[in-house]
C-alpha cells in the first residue's frame, strides 16, 4: 500500500466493527496517524486481539451491540470519559444474511436490517448529539455496499440495508451540514475480510468475482480505509452527503462485459454500429 501521510493528531475517532477487517484498518490507519481511538465491536474475543495487536494509550476497546440504545450511548459516554472529545465517527459494523425472497427467514432479515441501518444511525444519533451540543466539527463515515445500488440474488436484506445506509447518510449529511458535520458512505466491492472468508473458501468463487472486477484483484481492507482517511480528514470539508465506490471498478460491470459477450456470440470483434 503506498504511503500517503495523514495527520490526526489531536483527533478523537469512534469506528463500530473496529475488532475486524474494514473497521480495524481504519483504527491501525487513525492510530499510525496520531488519533485516539475507540472501538465498539460486540466480539469480546477480536477486542482483546486487536488491543493486543494495536494497543496503547490511544486506544480503547468497548464491547457492546450497535442495535441496543444504550451500547451505543455507552460507547460515546466511554469515548468522551477516556479521550474527552469525539471528532469522527465511523459506522463499520455490518453482517450479511442470505436467502431467496420467499425462503428467507424474517429473523434473518430483522437482524440485517437491525446491524447495518438501525446500528448506523443509533450510533451517529449518540455521537452527533454530542458534536452538535459542543459546537464541534466533525466527519462521519459510513460504510455501504457497491449493493446499495447494484442489486444481487439472495441479498435482498443487505441490499436494502445498504440502500437505506446510503438515504440515511444524504439526510443526515443535510441535517448536519449547518452544524459542521458532514456525512458520508463508501460502497466498497468485494473486500478480503473475515465476512467474506466463508464466501471466498469456496472452489471458485474467487475467480468468479475476479471476472467482475477491472482492476484485477480483490480489495484490501487498506484500500477502503484510505478513502475512510480521507473522508475523516480536515481535507474533506466540502465533501458531504456523497456515497463513494470503492471496488476496484466492480460497479462499473454489473451487467455482463457487452463488447466480449458480443464478440463471444459472433466469434468476431463487432465494427462498426451498435447491435443492439
Ligand atoms: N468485506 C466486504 O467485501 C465488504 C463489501 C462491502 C461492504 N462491506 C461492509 O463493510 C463493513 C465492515 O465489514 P468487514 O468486511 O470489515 O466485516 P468483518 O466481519 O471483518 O468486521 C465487522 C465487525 O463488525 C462487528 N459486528 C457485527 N455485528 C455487530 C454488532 N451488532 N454490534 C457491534 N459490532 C458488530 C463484528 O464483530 C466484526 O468485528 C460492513 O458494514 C460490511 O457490510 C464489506
Amino acid at each position: 500500500m503506498p504511503d500517503v501521510t495523514w495527520d490526526f493528531t489531536g483527533k478523537v475517532a469512534l469506528a463500530s466493527g473496529g475488532a475486524s477487517g474494514i473497521g480495524r484498518a481504519a483504527a491501525t490507519a487513525w492510530l499510525a496517524a496520531g488519533a485516539r481511538v475507540a472501538i465498539l465491536d460486540q466480539s469480546a474475543e477480536r477486542l482483546e486481539e486487536t488491543a493486543a495487536a494495536l494497543g496503547g494509550e490511544r486506544l480503547l476497546t468497548v464491547c457492546g451491540d450497535v442495535t441496543e440504545v444504550a451500547d451505543c450511548e455507552r460507547a460515546v459516554d466511554e469515548t468522551l470519559r477516556r479521550f474527552g472529545r469525539l471528532d469522527v465517527l465511523l459506522n463499520a459494523a455490518g453482517i450479511g444474511g442470505i436467502g431467496r425472497v420467499w425462503e428467507l427467514d424474517p429473523l434473518v432479515w430483522d437482524r440485517v436490517l437491525a446491524v447495518n441501518l438501525r446500528g448506523t444511525f443509533l450510533l451517529t444519533r449518540a455521537a452527533t448529539r454530542w458534536m452538535v451540543e459542543h459546537r464541534e466539527p466533525g466527519r462521519v463515515v459510513n460504510i455501504a455496499s457497491t449493493n446499495a445500488s447494484v442489486p444481487t440474488t439472495g441479498h435482498s436484506p443487505y441490499c436494502a440495508s445498504k440502500a437505506g445506509v446510503v438515504a440515511f447518510t444524504q439526510v443526515a449529511a443535510l441535517e448536519l451540514a449547518p452544524r459542521r458535520v458532514t456525512v458520508n458512505a463508501i460502497a466498497p466491492g468485494p473486500v478480503d475480510t473475515n465476512l467474506t472468508a466463508p464466501l471466498f473458501a469456496m472452489a471458485g468463487a474467487r475467480d468468479a468475482f475476479l471476472r467482475h472486477i477491472p482492476v484485477g484483484r480483490i480489495g484490501r481492507a487498506e484500500d477502503i480505509a484510505q478513502m475512510i482517511l480521507f473522508l475523516s480528514s480536515a481535507a474533506a470539508e466540502w465533501v458531504t452527503g456523497q456515497c463513494f465506490y470503492v471496488d476496484g471498478g466492480q460497479s462499473l460491470v454489473a451487467l455482463p462485459p457487452y463488447i466480449d459477450l458480443v464478440e463471444q456470440l459472433l466469434g468476431v470483434a463487432p465494427a462498426g454500429a451498435p447491435i443492439c
